[in-house]
């Protein structure tokens, strides 16, 4: 488990005993959010600072002290709002723009949530969005991801393959084609997401509907980040719900009709505490929107969104669970473990 926790989390895990801290690891759980480039450990990202060299000028933007400042400022990192957020991907991107750094980091992050005696989590739904690099198709750049996936038993893990808002339409369909083709090819491919600039792109468009029917009818299930801002407009937001998404990522702002639909349905919210602290979309956790799903018995996973920038773990936003008021939401052991029961269950597997 990653050493540098900080944060909420960081301080809720202090407050717990040694037998509750147990008591979480031993919790069968699934971590069903989390991006790939945004939960490489530290340690990788400074090794593949310490070797970048700028050898494509299209991938590799960025001369050898960009690189030292902006992994300088990824340590120290301090989010503003979550318009200020996406910045860093940027730099991350030029490190993991070959397929050698890009099978490193896989591996990394596979073994930073699934490796070891209590690893973070029983099972991992990973995500990521397919990009261009050097000598890499976004074919190869699925490929690459699930050779790496596919090394764990198919219990263990599984990859949820990313769009994003900003893609013109033509890449957002080539992105669900690689996801059909490697799907029906018997590949681990298991959903597709929506994720992204949460102001970016027009979500009404034909082809976005096309790219989330296509997806659903050839198995792929489909999880949806909604409602991340106060300023995602509710059209927007009925509108990402009629993709019929079997899960959504974090939820925040729907309103009261988005909710009826979401209950209705019985869509799992994908609750990303810290993230949602850090991105200061959510002010305190007493205010958090998960107590308004628990109180209504709807499903709910647990998850980290990405513990590169975010500092957090999975066992450190169970602890905000557990933990009690305020540094944590004070729930019981039983509706912690009802918790991640759910997470289980909400699975694309
Ligand atoms: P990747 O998909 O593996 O490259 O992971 C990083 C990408 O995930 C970022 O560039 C964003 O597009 C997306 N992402 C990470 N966190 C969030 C979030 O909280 N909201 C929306 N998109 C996110
Ligand atoms: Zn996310």
């Amino acid at each position: 488990m990653s050493a540098d926790i900080r944060g909420h989390v960081a301080e809720a895990l202090a407050t717990l005993s040694p037998s509750q801290i147990d008591f979480l690891r031993r919790l069968p759980k699934a971590e069903l959010h989390a991006h790939l480039n945004g939960s490489i450990p530290l340690p990788i990202i400074r090794e593949f600072a310490k070797e970048y060299k700028p050898i494509s000028p299209q991938f590799h933007k960025y001369s050898v002290e960009q690189i030292q400042d902006g992994v300088k400022q990824l340590e120290d990192f301090n989010l503003e709002n979550i318009y200020g957020f996406f910045g860093p991907f940027a730099i991350i991107y030029a490190l993991t723009s070959t397929k050698e750094n890009l099978q490193k980091a896989t591996r990394a992050v596979l073994a930073e949530f699934l490796d070891g005696e209590t690893p973070q989590c029983s099972y991992l739904e990973l995500r990521s969005t397919p990009r261009e690099a050097v000598e890499m198709t976004r074919l190869d750049y699925v490929q690459t991801v699930l050779d790496e996936v596919e090394k764990y038993p198919k219990d263990r893990t599984a990859l949820i393959v990313s769009l994003d808002r900003k893609m013109k339409p033509e890449v957002m369909q080539e992105v669900i084609d690689i996801a059909k083709k490697l799907r029906s090819e018997g590949r681990r491919v298991v959903g597709v997401d929506l994720c992204g600039d949460p102001l970016a792109g027009d979500m009404y468009s034909q082809s976005v509907a096309k790219c989330f029917e296509e997806a659903r009818n050839a198995g792929l299930k489909v999880t949806l980040h909604i409602a991340e801002t106060m300023d995602n407009p509710a059209q927007e937001n009925i509108q990402l719900l009629s993709y019929k998404p079997n899960r959504l990522g974090h939820a925040t702002f729907l309103n009261d009709e988005a909710n009826a639909i979401v209950l209705q349905e019985k869509i799992a919210i994908e609750i990303c505490l810290s993230s949602n602290l850090l991105c200061k979309t959510v002010s305190t956790l007493d205010a958090h929107h998960i107590r308004y799903y628990l109180k209504n018995d709807h499903p709910v996973a647990i998850c980290t969104d990405d513990i590169l920038p975010f500092r957090n773990s999975l066992l450190g936003e169970y602890a905000l669970l557990l933990a009690k008021a305020p540094y944590g939401l004070g729930l019981s052991e039983d509706e912690v473990a009802r918790i991640a029961q759910m997470s289980m269950e909400s699975r694309f597997v």
